[in-house]
C-alpha cells in the first residue's frame, strides 16, 4: 500500500483535508497526519484519527513520540508528503528551510517528494513574496499545485482557493505514480545545464542556462523507475532523487561522459552545450592595453555524435533554444541532428532561468505545442512520452 505524510496547515480550508483524507483512503493510500498548531484551530487531532485510522502527531516535543518513532523516521516512511491546505506562512517557512516545528521539521528532514496544495487569501497568493516562494520551491522540484479561483472565506475573489479534494488525490496519485513503475529496466541518459569552456584558469565562456530544466526531466524520469544516468554542467542544483549525476565541466568533457554512459534505452539532451570554445590559456591573462584575441573552434555536438554513433539509443532527444521562428528552425534541427524528438522552446523571455516553460514537441508525426507550464509539469509530461515510446 503507498502511504503519504499529510501536513495539515492553519487555514479555514482545513476542513478540506477531512475529505481528502477519506478520499485516499477510499483509493487505498495509507495516511498519516501532522497538525501544525494554527491547523488545530481549524480541525481536531480526534478527527484526523478517526478518519485517517492513524495517530495524529502535533508536536516536535512529544517524548513519547520521539522514543517510538522519531521525527526523522516519520518523515522517511512515507512515500510521499503532502501539504494541505498549504498556507503562505508554511509556503514561506519551507522555501527558507525553517524547522521550527513538527511540520516544518519533517518538511526539511524527508527525502520523500513533496506536494503541497496551497490555500490563502488572494493577496496573499498574489503578493511578491508567495510567488517568490513558489518559484523557488518548484525550482527545488516541490509539486506547488495552482490554487482554485473563486469566492473566498474572507469575502474577496481570486485565486487562492484550496483546490477540490478530489483534484488534490489525483495530483497524489500522480505523484505516487500508481503501481507500476512504467520506466523500471530502462537506463536514460540525459544531459542538463550549461558548459563552461575556459579561456585561461580564472575566466570562462558560459551561457544563461540554469539545469532546471534538464534537472526536472532527470527526477521525472527516475519517478517513473528508470535508471537516470545525469550528465551535468555546472549549476547549483540538488541532485534528484534516484538520479545518479556526473559532474563536467566543458563540452568535450560532456560528450566523453556520455559516451561513457551508454549503453542507454533513450536520451534526453537538454544541456546548453558551448558551441565554441577558446584555445585556453596557462596562465591568467593579463591585461596590457590590448585586448586579447579568443581563438574559437568548434565543440562537438554531443547530440549529433549520439544519433549516428553505432550505440545510438533507440530513441534520441533533443532540445532547441530558439529566439525567433521556433517550430521551423526546431524542425530542421530535428533533422540535421538525426534526432527522433526535438522539444523547442521560445528562450527570447525569461525561459533561461524562470520557472515556467512553453514548449512545442517536433517529431516525425509532426509538431505539438503545449501549453505554458511549470517546468516540472513539461518534465513529467516529457517522461510520459518517454514511458509510451520504449
Ligand atoms: N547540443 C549538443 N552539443 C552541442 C550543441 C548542442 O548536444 N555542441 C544539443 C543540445 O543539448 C540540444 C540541441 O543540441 O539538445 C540543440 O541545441 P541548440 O543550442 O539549440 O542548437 P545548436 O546546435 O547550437 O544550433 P544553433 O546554434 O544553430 O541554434
Amino acid at each position: 500500500m503507498k502511504r503519504i505524510l499529510l501536513i495539515v496547515g492553519g487555514g479555514i480550508a482545513a476542513y478540506k483535508a477531512c475529505e481528502l483524507i477519506r478520499l485516499c483512503r477510499k483509493a487505498g493510500i495509507g495516511v498519516k497526519c501532522v497538525l501544525t498548531e494554527g491547523g488545530q484551530h481549524f480541525v481536531t487531532p480526534m478527527t484526523l484519527a478517526a478518519l485517517s485510522e492513524n495517530q495524529v502527531y502535533t508536536t516536535l516535543w512529544d517524548l513519547k513520540d520521539e522514543a517510538e518513532m522519531g521525527h526523522i523516521q516519520l518523515s522517511r516512511e512515507a512515500d510521499l508528503v503532502v501539504v494541505a491546505p498549504a498556507t503562505a506562512d508554511l509556503l514561506a517557512k519551507m522555501t527558507a528551510g525553517i524547522a521550527d516545528d513538527l511540520a516544518t521539521t519533517l518538511l526539511l528532514a524527508t527525502d520523500k517528494p513533496v506536494l503541497a496544495a496551497p490555500a490563502m487569501n488572494v493577496r496573499m497568493w498574489q503578493h511578491a513574496a508567495t510567488r517568490r516562494n513558489v518559484a523557488m520551491l518548484r525550482g527545488d522540484g516541490i509539486t506547488v499545485l495552482e490554487p482554485d479561483e473563486g469566492p473566498m472565506a474572507c469575502g474577496e475573489y481570486g485565486p487562492g482557493r484550496l483546490p477540490e479534494p478530489e483534484a488534490i488525490l489525483a495530483a497524489i496519485q500522480q505523484a505516487l505514480g500508481g503501481d507500476e513503475k512504467r520506466l523500471a529496466g530502462k537506463h536514460v541518459l540525459v544531459t542538463a545545464g550549461p558548459t563552461h569552456e575556459p579561456i585561461d584558469p580564472v575566466r570562462y565562456i558560459a551561457n544563461r542556462s540554469s539545469g532546471r530544466q534538464g534537472y526536472a526531466i532527470a527526477g521525472a524520469l527516475a519517478a517513473l523507475g528508470a535508471k537516470v544516468t545525469l550528465v551535468s554542467g555546472p549549476v547549483t542544483l540538488p541532485t534528484p532523487a534516484g538520479v545518479t549525476r556526473v559532474d563536467v565541466e566543458t563540452a568535450q568533457q560532456m560528450a566523453n561522459a556520455v559516451a561513457q554512459a551508454l549503453p542507454a534505452d533513450a536520451a534526453v539532451m537538454v544541456a546548453a552545450v558551448g558551441d565554441w570554445r577558446a584555445e585556453a590559456a596557462d596562465q591568467k591573462i593579463k591585461k596590457d592595453g590590448t585586448p586579447p584575441r579568443l581563438d574559437l573552434s568548434e565543440n562537438p555536438d554531443i547530440l549529433a555524435m549520439l544519433a549516428k554513433s553505432p550505440h545510438r539509443p533507440g530513441l534520441v532527444v533533443g532540445f532547441a533554444a530558439e529566439t525567433e521562428r521556433v517550430i521551423e528552425h526546431a524542425t530542421a534541427k530535428r533533422e540535421r541532428k538525426g534526432a527522433d524528438w526535438i522539444v523547442a522552446n521560445d528562450v527570447s523571455g525569461d525561459v533561461m532561468g524562470g520557472d515556467a516553460n512553453t514548449v512545442h514537441l517536433v517529431t516525425a508525426a509532426g509538431v505539438e505545442s503545449w501549453e505554458t507550464l511549470p517546468k516540472s509539469d513539461v518534465a513529467r509530461r516529457l517522461a510520459e512520452r518517454i514511458a509510451d515510446a520504449l
